[in-house]
């Protein structure tokens, strides 16, 4: 059939030795950032996702579109669609699954906790089962996050500070992934790596992240909340950058080790991994603000509670000494530069909406 085809073209690598990767969440973020590096690489890619509609969608099949654009095929599908895998793993020998597909979000789990449950917990198991049964059993990278460190006061935050504190429902399911992703590691033999991202900002970002709806509103001289912490100091982020996480994704793959199909008991078994990729220097909120003010040429209108979001931990900060020593990861994009960039792509994509940034354009103001 031509979908086949499509499956199969997409996915056939054009490098020697080349993966053959399934990337669900490809039409997401960080998904088709990497989807989009892996295929320039020579790798063969298949995307899959829902396209479902907690952010705009139209920019999920924009990031579509450019992706076809480099002959990469999204099926449109979910991670709970057993039979859909199944086919998939039938039709493709898939070297290497990137795991990105979730819901991310830590508030909008007060709005949808079912989501969360769905996706990051029946739906992960869904694609291990799958990957369980498939011939060749393929490596598995996949997202976990920072938020799993929950309301850990050590700092930085390194693989084995604790993790039994999370602050949200959304934070639980991805720790609930890495204690799932060990069981299938230890009965299975399937080789698991788990990326701790911290808040990953940039180009083609989610709608629903603090920097991308602060542009929006400055532009359009709306203000801002900006929270604090319980005992009334700003929250920090460990901001990281679209391309650093790229290369860190690609770093993980590249050091997979092979499933063995029988179990982490067996000697030379693979081992289950899970790594920090954030960016090594917290940035108060405060900071972001006055960086993108800067890059907007408008004065944000600031609104602070002093109060914490529900669901938000104070601060966050990756210490990466282990994803250096074991794949050479080094974030090099700072806030200010990596900002930039997102501006650039922010107002190439939609155009500029504010009077404010129109006038101070004209006086040639605008930086
Ligand atoms: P995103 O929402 O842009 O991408 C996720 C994609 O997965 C979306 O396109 C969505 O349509 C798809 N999806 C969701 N549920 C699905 C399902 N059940 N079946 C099929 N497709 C489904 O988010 P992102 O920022 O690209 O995040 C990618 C991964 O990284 C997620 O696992 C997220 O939890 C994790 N993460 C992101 C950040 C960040 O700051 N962006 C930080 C830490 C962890
Ligand atoms: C982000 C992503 O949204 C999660 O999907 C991801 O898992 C998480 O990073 C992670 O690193 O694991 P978060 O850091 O909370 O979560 O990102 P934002 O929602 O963009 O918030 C960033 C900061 O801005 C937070 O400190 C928050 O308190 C602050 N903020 C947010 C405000 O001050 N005002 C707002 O209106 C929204």
């Amino acid at each position: 059939a031509a979908w086949e085809k499509q499956v199969r073209l997409s996915s056939t690598p054009r490098r020697t030795n080349g993966f053959s990767v399934l990337v669900t969440g490809a039409a997401g973020f960080v998904g088709s950032h990497c989807s989009l590096a892996l295929k320039k690489r020579g790798d063969g890619v298949l995307g899959l996702d829902n396209f479902n509609n907690y952010y705009d969608p139209s920019l999920k099949r924009a990031r579509q579109n450019l992706l076809s654009k480099h002959q990469v095929f999204i099926v449109k599908g979910d991670l709970n669609d057993g039979p859909l895998l199944t086919k998939l793993f039938d039709v493709v020998p898939f070297t290497h699954v990137l795991h990105l597909a979730a819901q991310a979000g830590v508030r909008y789990a007060m709005q949808n906790p079912q989501s969360y449950i769905s996706s990051n917990i029946a739906g992960f198991v869904n694609l291990l089962e799958v990957a369980k049964a498939a011939n060749p059993q393929p490596s598995i990278v996949w997202a976990s996050s920072s938020s799993v460190y929950g309301l850990n006061t050590e700092n930085p935050f390194s693989e084995r500070d604790r993790t039994d504190q999370p602050a949200s429902l959304y934070a639980a399911t991805k720790k609930a992934g890495e204690e799932i992703a060990h069981t299938y590691n230890h009965i299975y033999g399937l080789s698991l790596t788990g990326l701790r991202f911290f808040t990953v900002y940039g180009p083609w970002g989610r709608p629903d992240m603090a920097y991308f709806f602060f542009t929006k509103d400055i532009l359009q001289g709306k203000s801002i909340d900006i929270y604090k912490t319980h005992d009334q100091k700003e929250v920090a982020r460990d901001f990281t950058y679209i391309d650093d996480v790229v290369k860190g994704c690609l770093g993980a793959l590249d050091t997979a080790e092979k499933s063995t199909g029988s179990g982490g008991k067996k000697k030379g078994a693979a081992q289950l991994r899970v790594y920090n990729l954030g960016n090594t220097s917290p940035v108060p909120v405060g900071r972001l603000v006055s960086i993108l003010e800067g890059l907007l040429s408008t004065k944000a209108k600031k609104h602070v509670i002093t109060m914490p979001r529900n669901g938000d931990v104070p601060f966050t900060h990756a210490n990466v000494t282990l994803a250096f020593k074991d794949f050479g990861y080094k974030p090099t994009t700072d806030l200010s530069t990596g900002l930039r960039k997102f501006v650039k792509w922010y107002i190439s994509y939609y155009g500029i909406q504010s009077k404010t940034r129109k006038e101070s354009q004209a006086t040639g103001e605008s930086g």
